[in-house]
């Protein structure tokens, strides 16, 4: 087969905030560089985070007490250097962010406008309306756009080029005609966004299938801290669809079935601003004891309608348009249903400060380097906070870009790729796009998802996760029976939807057997059969391992310690 061989100095994978950024800082220091996204950049899920992006800006705050409650809000699995770089640089990216053109609400004295977010002790979630990251999404396009950067978007990566410890860039196909590309770089990144697809009840985008975390893992790369599944308090009964927290930030009240303020019970000084993992298990308690409200019994209401109308409709039109369009419910004149929905991933690639890849918790692969929610730094620890994910991605990922332009100038050789490293790939693409078994995708993904869901969810056990894994198994085998109906090569959506839920089976079984060795429970991740934090046992981040056959292994890293000792969290 024909394959061409595109050179560059780098290539970036995802065009999100993160990737985007990183890309900016490379062209504008005369890198020349390529940025693959299996979508338009501007339909990248870094669009739809709605509620804010933190930073100290606030007159009695400090980057220091932003420090304190995240590594608080991680349960203290963060790493303290991480952490302490991304506080502290926070106003600085913010400032960049406006420069840039990034148009943020503003307060009566005109300054940025901040709102108060779950699990932070003062307010700060710089806003732009309830449309945070498009407004960054579209400034960040803009500039990159503005630098040079080329795009090449509707472009599926399905491998890394990876020998001797070594990265020389990817291969990839064009959706358009399914014709295989290398590009041959002499640094690489990854910054695909996260895997929520994975689950039932999600609030992520159709693109997030996690396609990078299996790709890096065939590799014998580990994935850190899988088993910490971010459930997001406020996705719309029934669908998912997020409704930001800062519909709690605003002032929303959570209710069940009984009129009960239940946070009253679970955070009674936080209360709705208890942090992520303390609202969906209140959530999900309430519905388990049979006080959910809707249909089906599975959601609580938020109820804003003691508002002035204007805040809602200044500050969150579009969390309006959305419970009107997917539930026919107003919050201006009544509560909506919501419930925890599967959000984002704490865990990912393993990263050190520097965005550069681990392959074991003390070693690095050379021009890999990866940053946003594909990545693991790990300044989330065991639950991130809201509005620490904009930041996370904007600051690490222009951080990225800043490390691979110093390697670069420090001097590191482009390893010539060969059309041969595109085989694996043209062989597995023909083997899915030819395959005639009994097996249908749609109906696979649904038993993953669900399961995920209801096993490997907000509450687990060694029995719930040993039960998943075990379905994870056997949908491994089924997927190799599958059947692929559109043969063709323009546009073949049934072959990438294919080729994602291998990657999704992949990557859950991280999640799965991570839950499974992580005898504690700790942030988002709750093991109802071992429902304490254990520090002695398990203060320490989970690399796993894959073999060829799926298998996988263990070991340990520590985590970062610094001036915030462990102590009880109580919100
Ligand atoms: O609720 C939200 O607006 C989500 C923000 C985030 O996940 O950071």
């Amino acid at each position: 087969m024909d394959v061409k061989i595109y050179e560059y100095d780098a290539v970036i994978v995802g065009a999100g905030l993160a990737g985007l950024a990183a890309a900016k800082e490379l062209t504008e220091a005369g890198k020349k560089t390529a940025v693959i996204t299996k979508l338009h950049p501007l339909r990248s899920h870094s669009g739809a985070a709605q509620g804010g992006i933190n930073a100290a800006l606030g007159k009695n705050d400090s980057t220091e007490l932003h420090e304190f409650d995240t590594v608080k809000g991680s349960d203290y699995l963060a790493d303290q250097d991480c952490v302490e770089f991304m506080c502290t640089k926070a106003p600085e990216t913010i400032r960049w962010a406006e420069r840039m053109g990034a148009v943020f609400s503003r307060d009566e004295e005109g300054d940025i406008a901040i709102r108060p977010f779950g699990g932070q002790s003062k307010p700060r979630a710089c806003y732009a309306k309830d449309r945070t990251g498009l407004t960054l999404l579209q400034t960040i396009y803009e500039q990159a756009f503005r630098a040079g950067v080329e795009v090449f978007d509707e472009w599926y990566c399905s491998d890394l080029i990876y020998e001797d410890g070594k990265v020389s860039g990817i291969v990839a196909y064009d959706l358009r005609n399914s014709k295989p590309a290398i590009f041959n770089a002499k640094v690489t990144m990854f910054a695909t966004g996260g895997h929520g697809r994975a689950y039932r009840f999600n609030s992520n985008a159709h693109a997030n299938t996690g396609d990078s975390l299996s790709i890096v893992a065939r590799h014998g790369i580990p994935l850190e801290d899988m088993e910490f599944v971010q459930f997001h308090p406020s996705g719309l009964g029934g669908s998912g669809v997020l409704i930001s927290e800062a519909a709690r930030g605003e002032g929303g009240r959570l209710f069940n079935s009984e009129g009960e303020r239940f946070m009253t019970k679970y955070a009674p000084n936080a209360m709705e601003l208890a942090s992520r993992d303390v609202v969906s298990r209140a959530i999900m308690e309430e519905v388990r004891q049979g006080r959910g409200v809707g249909k089906d019994g599975q959601s609580v209401n938020i109820d804003l309608t003691h508002l002035d109308p204007q805040i809602i409709l200044t500050k969150l039109p579009e969390l309006r348009e959305l419970a009107i369009a997917f539930q026919g419910q107003d919050m201006l004149k009544e509560p909506i249903h919501i419930s925890a929905t599967a959000h984002y991933s704490m865990g990912g690639i393993p990263t050190n400060i520097n965005c550069q890849v681990r392959k074991s918790p003390t070693e690095m692969v050379e021009g890999f380097y990866a940053a946003g929610e594909c990545a693991c730094v790990s300044v989330h620890g065991a639950n991130r906070l809201g509005a620490n994910s904009l930041l996370e991605a904007l600051l690490f990922g222009r951080h990225a870009g800043e490390s691979m332009v110093k390697q670069l100038e420090e001097g590191i050789e482009l390893r010539p790729a060969k059309v041969s490293d595109a085989n694996k790939c043209i062989n597995e693409m023909e083997k899915l796009r030819t395959s005639n078994g009994k097996e249908r995708v749609p109906k696979l993904r649904e038993e993953l998802q669900n399961g995920m869901t209801r096993d490997a969810g907000v509450f687990r056990s060694k029995e719930s996760l040993e039960k998943q894994l075990k379905l994870i198994d056997e949908l491994i085998i089924r997927f190799n029976d599958i059947r692929i109906d559109d043969k063709s090569k323009t546009f073949n959506t049934d072959l990438q939807e294919a080729t994602e839920l291998g990657h999704m089976l992949e990557f859950s079984k991280f999640i799965v057997y991570g839950a499974l060795i992580r005898e504690e429970s700790r942030g988002g991740h709750y093991r109802e059969d071992f429902p304490t934090r254990d520090d002695e046992k398990f203060m320490k981040h989970t690399y796993v391992y894959m073999d060829k056959d799926f298998n996988l292994t263990h070991e340990w890293g520590e985590v970062v310690q610094g001036k915030f000792e462990p102590m009880e969290r109580k919100y």
